[in-house]
C-alpha cells in the first residue's frame, strides 16, 4: 500500500501561524513520520497556493505585483516550515509552469466531457479601473449589521455570507467608485450532476470525523450548486478556451490539483518522472488530505467531484480535517494581526516546545484554546520536569557512576516486567491511535512512558542500592535505559529535533517503529546535555505583551502629548528628497522636526501653517539632522496631506 499524505496548500499571501500548524501541518508531520518509522512507502506533498483574490488585494495594498507578494511568502513558508520539523517529500508552487499545465489540462478534459458550461450573468464593474471587480474587491454597507467596509463575500463584523449586490452603497476597494452591474460571461462546473455519487461515496465514510461528515452531509442535503470556476482577473491560471480570453481559474479550481502537480514535480526530481502516476493512478493509494474545517467542503466534496469528473484519479480516503485553534481565548485574525507567526515564534523558542503544545491541545474534535500560560506550564511541567528530567537522571547517574557504561540485567523483578511489556506494547498503542489520527491521545500514551519511568526510578532509588546493593542498582538503570530507549524512537513524531539530540547522546541510530518494542540498549552513552531548558516567567509576560499591544488604552493614549504648532521655515534636508526639516514655534518654545512628506510638499508651502506635532517624542537624528518631534498627517492611496485646525488657534495649544 503507498500513502499519500497531502496538506492544505497555504495561500502565499502572509506568513504560517498558529492556527494553520494546527489545523494541518504539525498532525501531517507526526503522521508522515510515524509512517515513515513504520518503513512504509509515503510522500507527504504541499506547496504554496499562490492565486486567488487576497494575493492580488494585498499586491495592490503595498503597490507591488502579485509575483513579488508570491516570490516572498513562497520562499518565507517554506523556510519557517524547514525549521518547524515539517518534513515534506515536496513543497511546490501554483506557479510554475507545470502546474498551469495540468490545471489547463483538467480544465478542458472535463470540459470536453460536457461538465463545464458558459452562462452570462451580471456582475459588478468599476468605470475607473476598467475592470470587473471579484467579489472582495466590492466593499460597502452591511444589510445586516449596517456596518460600512463589509466585503463582497462576507461581512467580517457580523459573519455574514454576502454576495455583492446585496451591499449598501457599494464601492470599488481600489479607487472607491461607485461600481456598475454589467454582463459577463462565466464557466460553471456541474457540480450539481454529482450530488448522487457524492452521498454514496460519503456512505462508505462512516468513520470520517463526525465534525466532517456534518457539515459533508449539511452540504448535500441543501443540494448541491453548479459553480462558477472562472473570474476576470489576470493572475491566475489562464482559462484555455479562445472565448475566455482575459479570464483565469478560480483559485480553488487550481489549487487542489496542485496536490497532483507537486507530486509530478516531486518524481521528477527524483529522476523518475513517471512515478507520480503509481501513486495517483493506484487504487491501493490512500489519498489522505489534512485541512483545517474551512477547507472541508472543498477537500470532502468539491474536489472529489473533480476528480470523478475526470476519472483515471484515485479519489481522497481520509480528511482528519481539524476545527479551530483560539489564541487567549479570542478568534485569530490575520487582518487584525491577531496571530502568533511562526518566524517569530521561533526567533525566541525551540520548534518541539511549540510542538508539544500544540499537539497535547489540537482541536480535533472541538476549537482549541492556545495561551502563553499553558505553553509554559506544559513547557515547564510536562516537557522538562517529566521527559527531559528522566531522561536526564537517568543518563547523568549512568554518567557518574558508570562512567558512560550502561550496565546490563538479565532477571527481572516482576514490576519490572511489567514495563518491559508496558514498552513491548507502546510503539502498537501508539500507532494505532496515530493511524486513527488520535494524535493529542497518542501523545498522552507516550508521556506515560516518562512518567512511568520517573515513578521507577523514584521508587527503587539506585543512589541508595548503588551502595547497598550493586546488582539491584545496575538493573535499575538497565531497565531506565531501556524506557530512554523506547522514548527516542518514540517521541521522534512528535518531538523530531528532541529525539534526534536524544539518539546522538546515547550513541543509537534505530530507526524503526516496531524494532523499538523490544529495545536494545546501546552499550555507552555520551556526555548528557540537557533537553528542555525552563522558560521564566519573563519571557512569557513579553509574548502576552506583545498579544496586546494592538489595542491602546486611554492611558497609552494620553501618554502622547499632542499640540499645535506653527511652521516658521522649512528647507530639504541635504542629500534627500523626501526628508524636510522644519523650525516650528509651539507656545514660546522653539524647536525643529524632521517629517518625511518632501514627495507631497514643497518647503514653502509648509511656511506658516498650523500644524499638529507630537510634542513629547524622543528626539533622533535623521540624516545628521535632529528631529524633536513629529507631524501628523493622513495618507491613503492618492497621497499625504497634512493635518490642521478647523479654525486658527494659537500655537502650542493642546490636542486632546
Ligand atoms: N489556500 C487554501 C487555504 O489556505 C487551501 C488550499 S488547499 C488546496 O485555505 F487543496 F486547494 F490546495
Ligand atoms: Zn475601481
Amino acid at each position: 500500500m503507498k500513502i499519500l499524505v497531502t496538506s492544505a496548500l497555504p495561500y502565499a499571501n502572509g506568513d504560517i501561524h498558529l492556527g494553520h500548524l494546527a489545523g494541518a501541518y504539525l498532525p501531517a508531520d507526526i503522521y508522515v513520520r510515524y509512517q515513515r518509522l513504520k518503513g512504509r512507502d509515503v510522500i507527504h506533498i504541499c506547496g504554496t497556493d499562490e492565486h486567488g483574490v487576497p494575493i492580488t488585494v494585498l499586491a495592490d495594498q503595498q503597490k507591488k505585483t502579485p509575483r513579488e507578494i508570491v516570490d516572498y511568502y513562497h520562499e518565507s513558508i517554506k523556510k519557517s516550515f524547514i525549521e518547524f520539523g515539517i518534513s515534506f517529500d515536496n513543497f511546490s508552487r501554483t506557479t510554475i509552469p507545470l502546474h498551469y499545465r495540468l490545471a489547463q489540462d483538467f480544465f478542458l478534459k472535463i470540459y470536453n466531457k460536457g461538465y463545464i458550461y458558459a452562462k452570462e450573468n451580471e456582475q459588478f464593474y468599476c468605470p475607473k479601473c476598467q475592470r470587473f471587480l471579484p467579489d472582495r474587491y466590492v466593499v460597502g454597507k452591511c444589510p445586516r449589521c449596517g456596518i460600512d467596509g463589509a466585503k463582497g463575500d462576507q461581512c467580517e463584523a457580523c459573519g455574514r455570507w454576502l454576495e455583492p449586490f446585496q451591499l449598501i452603497e457599494p464601492r470599488c476597494l481600489i479607487c472607491n467608485e461607485r461600481p456598475v452591474k454589467q454582463k459577463t460571461k462565466h464557466w460553471y462546473f456541474r457540480l450539481s450532476q454529482f450530488q448522487n455519487q457524492l452521498v454514496w461515496w460519503i456512505e462508505e465514510k462512516k468513520h470520517w470525523r463526525e465534525t466532517v461528515l456534518s457539515s459533508v452531509k449539511g452540504w448535500l442535503k441543501e443540494g448541491l450548486q453548479d459553480r462558477p470556476i472562472t473570474r476576470d482577473m489576470s493572475w491566475g491560471v489562464p482559462v484555455p478556451l479562445e472565448e475566455a480570453r482575459g479570464k483565469v481559474l478560480y483559485v480553488w479550481f487550481d489549487a487542489p490539483i496542485g496536490y497532483i502537480s507537486s507530486t509530478m514535480e516531486w518524481a521528477i526530481n527524483k529522476g523518475e518522472p513517471d512515478l507520480w502516476k503509481e501513486y495517483w493512478f493506484n487504487p491501493e493509494t490512500k489519498l489522505v488530505h489534512f485541512i483545517g474545517k474551512d477547507n472541508i467542503v472543498f477537500h470532502a466534496l468539491i474536489w472529489p467531484a473533480m476528480l470523478m469528473a475526470y476519472g483515471d484519479y484515485i479519489l481522497p480516503s481520509e480528511i482528519p480535517a481539524n476545527q479551530f485553534l483560539n489564541l487567549e481565548g479570542e478568534k485569530l485574525s490575520t487582518s487584525r494581526g491577531y496571530a502568533i507567526w511562526l518566524p517569530e515564534y521561533l526567533k525566541e523558542f525551540p520548534a518541539d516546545s511549540l510542538r508539544y503544545a500544540l499537539t497535547r491541545n489540537l482541536p480535533e474534535t472541538r476549537d482549541s484554546d492556545f495561551t502563553w500560560r499553558d505553553f509554559q506550564a506544559w513547557h515547564n511541567n510536562e516537557l522538562a520536569d517529566i521527559l527531559g528530567n528522566y531522561i536526564n537522571r537517568t543518563l547523568t547517574f549512568i554518567e557518574k557512576y558508570y562512567n558512560y557504561n550502561v550496565p546490563s540485567a538479565s532477571a527481572f523483578t516482576e514490576s519490572e516486567n511489567r514495563i518491559l511489556d508496558m514498552l513491548h506494547k507502546a510503539p502498537g498503542i501508539i500507532g494505532e491511535k496515530i493511524e486513527n489520527f488520535e494524535f493529542k491521545n497518542a501523545l498522552q500514551e507516550v508521556m506515560k512512558l516518562a512518567q512511568e519511568g520517573n515513578r521507577y526510578f523514584d521508587k527503587e532509588a539506585p543512589w541508595i542500592t548503588r551502595k547497598t546493593n550493586p546488582l539491584i542498582g545496575e538493573r535499575t538503570m538497565y531497565i531506565c535505559m531501556k524506557i530512554v530507549t523506547s522514548l527516542a524512537v518514540l517521541i521522534e513524531p512528535f518531538l523530531p529535533f528532541t529525539a534526534q539530540k536524544l539518539k546522538k547522546m546515547i550513541n543509537f541510530t534505530e530507526q524503526s517503529w516496531d524494532h523499538i518494542s523490544t529495545p536494545i540498549v546501546p552499550t555507552t552513552i555520551g556526555k548528557p546535555e540537557i533537553l528542555f531548558k525552563k522558560i521564566e516567567n519573563q519571557v512569557i509576560e513579553v509574548q502576552i505583551a506583545k498579544l496586546k499591544k494592538k489595542e491602546c488604552t486611554i492611558d497609552d493614549f494620553n501618554k502622547l502629548e499632542l499640540r499645535t504648532a506653527r511652521v516658521v521655515s522649512a528647507k530639504k534636508v541635504e542629500g534627500s528628497d523626501h526628508l524636510i526639516v522644519c523650525e516650528i514655534e509651539i507656545g514660546d518654545k522653539k524647536k525643529q522636526i524632521v517629517a518625511g512628506i518632501g514627495k507631497y510638499y514643497q518647503p514653502e508651502e509648509l511656511i506658516g501653517k498650523t500644524i499638529i506635532v507630537v510634542n513629547n517624542l524622543k528626539p533622533v537624528t535623521l540624516k545628521g539632522v535632529l528631529s524633536e518631534g513629529m507631524l501628523l498627517a493622513a495618507q491613503d492611496k492618492e497621497g499625504l496631506v497634512l493635518l490642521t485646525t478647523d479654525k486658527p488657534i494659537s500655537p502650542g495649544a493642546t490636542v486632546k
